[in-house]
């Protein structure tokens, strides 16, 4: 992979952070890297030091690889930290919460709220029979009951396991009975696009198809009966499934009544605080585990010096609670910093296209927190809508998920942040808890595309198949497999249930580093850049070439919005390229412009990745959290049929795609 092909990864655009963002920024002092480069264990001591601990670690890490303990003998509450530790310090007027519903209702909760509701719904928990070390799944929309929900379960120190509201009754069926959890907390239905996610239909569902672990089902009831007026709105006609007076509880019955106090348990820094499961592109659904202690040092510490928090900033992190992202960064770590935040349920395009920026105007939102897949999309969409709204409050933009295109970094740059605002491209994984290759935005210069450098106190490498660390027998710039050397407290302390799985997933390849999984690169001044898993790196003709690239060099094109590509089998070259667009705008695919965009990829990158074939589309299969399953695509390219699309966002896009081909290829 060092030959790997340099394109846009030649991008030469510096933006330094500017002098009245530095001047005012939590991190401005470059010796931390050095410093946290030496003594990792104290720098992340001190950072666990900011936490309210019940009891002092006596040994803060322990490593017989691949299994670490940080924080020993150490007791500690997340809920506590993220919650009563606020009030207590007088911070109980502050806003935590700016929730605002996808009919467009607003309700407004500070921590002092927080800590009313949250211990009365841990007493319905504990009424319910929960207790400490119990699992307890959460099925909901994405609301402050969702987070309330974590929060409680925190609080009595059971684990919880948070399955998307967009997934099927089979995947919660599965993740239930992996996990053995106790009880179902859900709604009766959530808001999407103007119409109701039956969320409660879909539990009953996965009951029916026997989860003999659940003892209850809480009910919070979100939308009401149809043709009922519930919290002032209207409800439309949906399936609310079948109430089952044994199992089924409303939360309304239970939790209001419930006395306001509840002791956070003291759990051990190494106690479980949850289980998410994350699919991966095959298989079984991993039940990634994260502890206590260490997971809540790493995201309240990456969360400070990654968004540069001050008291006065409107926080708004797009991500749903059912990825990792909305655990670490809607949760856990912005709330360890007592961060006013925007907590929004609904689609982005409803009821218009500018809805985003409407709520980025309407609550003066200071700092974005978003994907790539959002990005591009919003730049298919056209600028008039951003341009429609005030966005002048944004100070720092971020982005997470997927590599971001230059062209959509330079579009969010502009476009949402009038040029004035740092972009921070996160690079991390349900895996590692936490931000591991970021800027910190005072004072890391970024490059459209790279996620720069890695938090402090955090190593990341190059490695070849063999095991080779490629910087040090190479040096830069150089290419290969991302890997991580040394432990970090927030990184996953195996899979729920299958230690064996774990060893073999992320320990096995090499015998002294975490194996990430994705490609990477290194530039010549040490700036990650990253190249997606290394399931998508084709090899055209004895070259890899990353998707990523040739990718991005689409988006390049001015009529092309987002764009994927894959290696399709070829008798000559190994591999050869496919690519699959959608256009901006008003712009029609014909003849021509199909042409012109191929010799565009050959003018950037060069006549080897220009694309055989390249086809216009109006949507690309992509999974629930918005990554784009290359899979699929090559699935349909290669003339297979369909592997797995259970965690596929829209089945239809893939067989409209099928017939597409089918017709050229016919
Ligand atoms: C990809 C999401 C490039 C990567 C937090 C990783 C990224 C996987 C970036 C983890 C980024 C995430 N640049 N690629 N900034 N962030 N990825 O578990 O392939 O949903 O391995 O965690 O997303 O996805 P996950």
């Amino acid at each position: 992979m060092s030959e790997t092909i340099d394109t846009l990864l030649s991008e030469d655009r510096i933006y330094s952070p500017a002098p009245e963002f530095r001047a005012q920024a939590n991190m401005d002092d470059l010796s931390v890297y050095e410093y946290a480069n030496t003594d990792p264990e104290g720098w992340w001591a001190q950072w666990a030091g900011r936490l309210d601990w019940f009891e002092h670690w006596t040994k803060i890490l322990e490593w017989k690889q691949p299994y670490a303990k940080w924080f020993l003998g150490g007791k500690i509450n997340a809920c506590h930290n993220c919650v009563d530790r606020h009030v207590i310090a007088g911070r109980g007027e502050k806003v935590a919460w700016i929730a605002e519903g996808e009919p467009g209702d607003v309700r407004l909760f500070t921590y002092s709220d927080v800590l009313r509701e949250v211990q009365k719904l841990a007493n319905a928990l504990k009424a319910l029979g929960i207790q400490s070390g119990d699992r307890v799944c959460l099925y909901m929309g994405q609301g402050p009951e969702l987070t309330l929900s974590m929060l409680a379960c925190a609080r009595i120190g059971a684990a919880h396991s948070v399955v998307f509201g967009g997934f099927s009754a089979t995947s919660i069926h599965e993740r239930i009975n992996d996990a053995s959890a106790k009880l179902v907390i859900t709604a009766d239905g959530a808001w999407r696009r103007g119409k109701i996610v039956e969320l409660k239909k879909i539990v009953d569902d996965a009951m029916a198809m026997g989860c003999p672990t659940i003892e209850k089902v809480l009910v919070y009831e979100r939308v009401g009966a149809p043709g009922t007026l519930t919290n002032g709105l209207a409800a439309p006609e949906y399936d609310r499934g079948v109430w089952d007076d044994s199992r089924d509880i409303w939360w309304h019955d239970l939790v209001p009544n419930q006395p306001a106090e509840c002791r956070c348990e003291s759990m051990d820094s190494e106690d479980l605080l949850f289980i998410l499961y994350t699919s991966g592109s095959t298989g079984k659904p991993k039940g990634i585990m994260h502890t206590t202690g260490g997971y809540l040092t790493g995201t309240s510490a990456t969360s400070y010096c990654v968004f540069d928090y001050k008291p006065t900033d409107i926080y708004w992190c797009t991500a749903d609670c059912g990825w990792i992202t909305g655990h670490s960064y809607v949760v856990y770590g912005p709330m360890a910093n007592c961060v006013t935040q925007v907590l929004f349920e609904g689609a982005p395009d409803t009821p218009d296209k500018d809805r985003f920026w409407r709520i980025v105007e309407k609550h003066k939102v200071s700092i974005l927190y978003t994907a790539p897949t959002a990005i591009r999309t919003f730049m298919k969409w056209g600028e008039e809508y951003p341009q429609r709204c005030d966005l002048s409050s944004l100070r720092l933009l971020g982005t997470v998920g997927e590599p971001i295109n230059p062209e959509a970094w330079m579009w969010y740059h502009h476009i949402i942040g009038d040029g004035k605002c740092p972009i921070v491209d996160t690079w991390w994984q349900t895996e590692t808890g936490a931000i591991m290759i970021t800027p910190l935005p005072g004072m890391t210069d970024t490059r459209p595309g790279s996620a720069t450098r890695t938090f402090p106190g955090v190593y990341a490498t190059i490695y070849d198949e063999e095991g080779n660390d490629l910087v040090r027998t190479h040096g830069l710039p150089v290419g290969g497999l991302l890997v991580l050397k040394r432990p970090w407290p927030s990184m996953l302390r195996g899979i729920w249930g299958d230690p064996e799985r774990y060893e073999k997933t992320y320990w096995s390849k090499f015998s002294d580093a975490y194996f990430a999984g994705d490609g990477a690169k290194l530039d010549q001044d040490g700036f990650f850049w990253l190249l997606g898993r290394v399931d998508d790196i084709m090899l055209v003709s004895g070259h890899n070439i990353s998707t990523m690239e040739v990718e991005s060099a689409l988006v390049d094109h001015p009529a092309v919005a987002e764009a994927a590509v894959i290696g399709k089998n070829h008798d000559v070259k190994g591999q050869a390229i496919s690519a699959f667009v959608i256009l901006r705008g008003n712009v029609t695919g014909t003849e021509a412009l199909n042409a012109e965009i191929r010799a565009h990829v050959a003018a950037k990158i060069g006549p080897l990745a220009r694309p055989d074939d390249l086809f216009f589309t109006a949507e690309l299969p992509k999974t629930r959290s918005g990554k784009i399953m290359r899979r699929l695509l090559r699935d349909v390219a290669e003339g297979r049929a369909l592997g797995d699309v259970t965690t596929l966002s829209d089945p239809a896009v893939v067989s409209s795609l099928k017939s597409q081909y089918e017709d050229k290829e016919g």
